[in-house]
């Protein structure tokens, strides 16, 4: 597996999924903009994989905007949910280990290529870097498998009525990866704004006693509280990212729904990802979209195996 990533709280819970997967190798994790910048991300990820015993695992820095973009902000409403350091303001130690120097599309590429489709590539914040992958190699859409967490078929947006957050970072982006033929699976948040977690959850983290643990907890905790403010409805903070790690792992956690998806590019549904009434009849299908989950499954795999990992 490869993890794509814009660190970011649950961007972290993703990481220790797949940390805590018997059934996951991951060999990389490349580095994308969003809930930080580039190179804040790409420094979370190098400590969090220490953190987490596993600094095996290369990281790969990404292109650090979008496709039509020269410049990167991260948005008030990010360091609200994230934290400005995107891991809840909470400190951890430092990595001595430095990035890598290969880009990260190059090595999806030739990851791809070592590996095809047991190769997958699990994308969790804008999708920039897969789409410059998918133009560097015109094989590369035929033999990757992609999982991301991005978009919103049947609920609205999270960043406004229509848009999600991941696909409106690099809509232009999106919509390539949609239109090139990649087997995509889209996990956006007609499933991920149902698995919830909670402060019940994170203190069976605390009460292992690990630094890590602790930490863990920590950092939940932080993003737990945004949500208490910005969708107090809810009850508990969207476990979007882990899912697309846990659907790339065992499909059968989530109903898909294959159609011929895109991406809306103009204004005033700029970044709604939408599969409207002619393209439903269309042979042609560029996404499976998962429509329902299996909650209650989805967040037992999920505790045990965090625990699992957090116990060492
Ligand atoms: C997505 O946006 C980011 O803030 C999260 O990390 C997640 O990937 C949810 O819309
Ligand atoms: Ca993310």
């Amino acid at each position: 597996m490869i993890l794509d990533l814009d660190t970011g709280v649950d961007d972290c819970l993703a990481i220790t999924y797949a940390l805590g997967s018997p059934e996951v190798e991951l060999i990389g994790i490349t580095g994308t903009y969003g809930n930080v910048l580039l190179g804040t991300g790409v420094k979370n990820d190098l400590d969090l994989l220490d953190l987490f015993g596993h600094p095996e695992v290369p990281v790969y820095p990404g292109i650090p905007h979008a496709r039509e973009k020269d410049g990167f902000e991260v948005l008030e409403i990010s360091e609200f949910i994230h934290g400005k350091n995107g891991i809840g303001e909470i400190e951890i130690p430092a990595s001595n280990r430095v990035a890598e120097t290969t880009p990260a599309p190059e090595f999806m590429v030739e990851a791809v290529r070592e590996y095809g489709s047991d190769v997958v590539i699990v994308a969790t914040g804008p999708m920039t870097n897969l789409a410059r992958a998918i133009e560097l190699d015109p094989t590369f859409k035929d033999n990757a498998r992609i999982v991301i967490m991005g978009g919103a078929l049947t609920v609205p947006g999270n960043c406004n009525d229509v848009m999600e957050a991941n696909i409106s970072q690099d809509p232009e982006a999106a919509d390539l990866l949609f239109r090139s033929g990649a087997h995509v699976t889209m996990i956006g948040l007609d499933v991920t704004l149902q698995t919830l977690l909670t402060y019940e959850h994170t203190q069976q983290w605390r009460d292992l006693g690990t630094p890590a643990a602790t930490a863990l907890a920590d950092i939940t905790d932080f993003y737990i509280k945004a949500y208490e403010t910005t969708a107090p409805h809810l009850g508990g903070c969207g476990l979007h990212d882990p899912l697309a790690v846990a659907v790339a792992i065992d499909p059968s956690l989530v109903t898909l729904f294959p159609c011929n998806i895109k991406v809306d590019l103009h204004e005033p549904v700029r970044g709604r990802t939408i599969c409207d009434e002619e393209r439903l009849n269309d042979p042609v299908k560029t996404a499976d979209v998962a429509i329902a989950v299996d909650v209650e499954r989805f967040l037992s795999e999920f505790m045990s195996r965090i625990t699992s990992l957090l116990k060492g």
